[in-house]
C-alpha cells in the first residue's frame, strides 16, 4: 500500500459542494503519514468551515494573502517551500481558469505560483461546464504545464445532472497523492536524448541530410518522462511537437548538435545517441546559390565529430547508449560500433525494411551491451521506447 509518510502536504480547497469530501480527504492524508496544511478560498469557505479543517489537520488554516498575522506566522513564500505537494480538491472551474492564466489573486493561486512543489488538481463542476471548451482547454494548458489532473469522475451530480464532473471519492485522490511520491525508474535523474535529422548546408539553398522523422528519439523522451526522469531532446529538423514536460533544444547542423551534446551529457545521468547524424558536411559552405553550369558538380564533404563517441569519452561520462542503423550485417556492424565507441549500450535496427526504421511508426530493434544481448520485437516506437527506458534504468540500477 501507497503511504505518505513524512510527507508536507498542502490541501487546497475552492469553492463547490465537493469540498464536503475535503474533510475525509485531510483525514485520510493524515492517516497515510502526511502533515497538512489546509489553504481555503472565500468561497469554499461558504461550503465548509475552517474550524472544521483546523480541528482535522491540527493546523491553522489560511485563507488570506494579506493577512499580517498569517504572515507573521506561515507566510505565503514558507508555505510555497513547505509543501512537497500542493492538492487542490475540489478544483473548481473559476480556479482552474485562474490557475491557467497564472493569476496570484488569492493566496490559493499565490502558493501555487511561487511553489515548485508538484501541483494536482481534482476537479468538480457540473457536467457542462466541465465539457465547456474553455475548460477543456485550460485543462490541457495545465497538463501541459505538468499539473497532475486527478479525474473527475462520471456520474450523478448534485445538481440533477448526470455526467463527468463528479470529484474523484476521497480514497481515490488520498492514494493517487501517495503514488505521485512512489520512485520511478529514473526519477532523480537527467536523460539527454539527441533525435531527428541533422542538415549540413551545401548553399544557401541545398543541405544533405537523411530521412529520419525524429519519432524513435521523441517517442524515447516521451518514455523517459514517463519514468520520471528530466528529460532534454536535442533536435534535428522534424515535424513533430516536443512531448510535454521535455526541455526542447532545437539544432539544424550536427556542429550544433555536437555542441549542445557536449555541453550537456557531463550534467547527465544517461545520454542516448537516437539522431541521424550526417556522418559527412561539405568542405565550403558556398556563400550564394550554385548556378547550374557544369555536368557534373563536385562537392567535396569532410566528417563530422562523432558525438556519441565524444560523450563516451568524458570523463564524468553518462550511462551511453547509442543506436546502429544497418541495411546489412546488423549484429555484427553494431557490435562494433558498440566496442569502438565504447558505448554501454546500442539499440540496433534494420534500416533497409521500408515498414520499421526511418521515417516509420514502428521499429524492431535488438539491444546488444557489452555482456549480453536483447530482442524486442516488432511494435510502435512508442512501445518500444518504454521498453528501451524500462532496460536502462534497469541497468543503472545495477550499476548504481
Ligand atoms: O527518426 P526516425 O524516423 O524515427 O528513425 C529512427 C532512426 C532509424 C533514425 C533511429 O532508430 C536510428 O537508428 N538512429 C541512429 C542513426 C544513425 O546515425 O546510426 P549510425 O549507425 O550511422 O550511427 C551510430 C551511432 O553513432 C548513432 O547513435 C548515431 O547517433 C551516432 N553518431 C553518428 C555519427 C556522428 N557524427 N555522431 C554520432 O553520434
Amino acid at each position: 500500500m501507497s503511504t505518505l509518510t513524512n510527507k508536507q502536504i498542502i490541501l487546497g480547497i475552492t469553492g463547490g459542494i465537493a469540498a464536503y469530501k475535503s474533510a475525509e480527504l485531510a483525514r485520510l492524508l493524515i492517516d497515510k503519514g502526511a502533515t497538512v496544511h489546509v489553504v481555503m478560498t472565500t468561497a469554499a469557505q461558504e461550503f465548509i468551515t475552517p474550524l472544521t479543517m483546523q480541528a482535522l489537520t491540527g493546523n491553522p488554516v489560511h485563507t488570506t494573502l494579506l493577512d499580517p498575522q498569517a504572515e507573521a506566522g506561515m507566510g505565503h513564500i514558507q508555505l510555497a517551500r513547505w509543501a512537497d505537494l500542493i492538492l487542490i480538491a475540489p478544483a473548481s472551474a473559476n480556479f482552474i481558469a485562474r490557475m491557467t492564466q497564472g493569476k496570484g489573486d488569492d493566496l490559493l493561486t499565490t502558493v501555487c505560483l511561487a511553489s515548485n512543489a508538484p501541483v494536482a488538481i481534482a476537479p468538480a463542476m457540473n457536467q457542462n461546464m466541465w465539457q465547456d471548451a474553455h475548460t477543456q482547454r485550460n485543462l490541457e494548458s495545465l497538463r501541459a504545464d505538468g499539473k497532475i489532473i486527478m479525474g473527475p469522475a462520471d456520474g450523478p451530480q448534485a445538481c440533477g445532472d448526470v455526467g463527468p464532473g463528479r470529484m474523484l471519492e476521497a480514497a481515490q485522490i488520498a492514494q493517487l497523492a501517495a503514488e505521485q511520491f512512489e520512485k520511478k525508474g529514473l526519477s532523480g535523474k537527467h536523460v539527454v536524448i539527441n533525435a531527428g535529422p541533422t542538415r549540413e548546408a551545401i548553399d544557401p539553398v541545398r543541405y544533405i541530410s537523411n530521412y529520419s522523422s525524429g519519432k524513435m528519439g521523441y517517442s524515447l523522451a516521451e518514455a523517459a518522462v514517463e519514468a520520471g526522469a528530466k528529460v532534454t531532446l536535442i533536435s534535428g529538423p522534424v515535424n513533430l511537437a516536443a512531448p510535454e514536460r521535455v526541455e526542447l533544444i532545437s539544432v539544424i547542423s550536427a556542429e550544433e548538435m555536437y555542441q549542445q551534446s557536449v555541453k550537456l551529457a557531463p550534467n547527465s545521468d544517461v545520454f542516448i545517441a537516437s539522431a541521424a547524424v550526417a556522418d559527412y558536411r561539405p568542405v565550403k559552405v558556398e556563400p550564394q546559390k550554385i548556378k547550374k553550369q557544369a555536368d557534373v558538380l563536385q562537392i567535396q564533404l569532410t566528417p563530422n565529430k562523432d558525438i556519441v563517441a565524444a560523450v563516451a569519452a568524458l570523463d564524468s561520462k553518462p550511462f551511453t547508449v547509442g543506436f546502429a542503423a544497418e541495411t546489412q550485417n546488423l549484429e555484427d556492424y553494431a557490435k562494433k560500433k558498440l566496442t569502438q565507441k565504447k558505448l554501454d549500450l546500442i539499440v540496433a535496427n534494420d534500416v533497409s525494411k521500408e515498414d520499421i526504421g526511418f521515417n516509420s511508426d514502428d521499429n524492431e530493434v535488438t539491444l546488444f551491451w557489452p555482456s549480453g544481448q536483447r530482442s524486442l520485437d516488432k511494435a510502435s516506437k512508442r512501445q518500444l521506447a518504454r521498453q528501451i527506458i524500462e532496460f536502462i534504468s534497469q541497468q543503472l540500477e545495477t550499476t548504481d
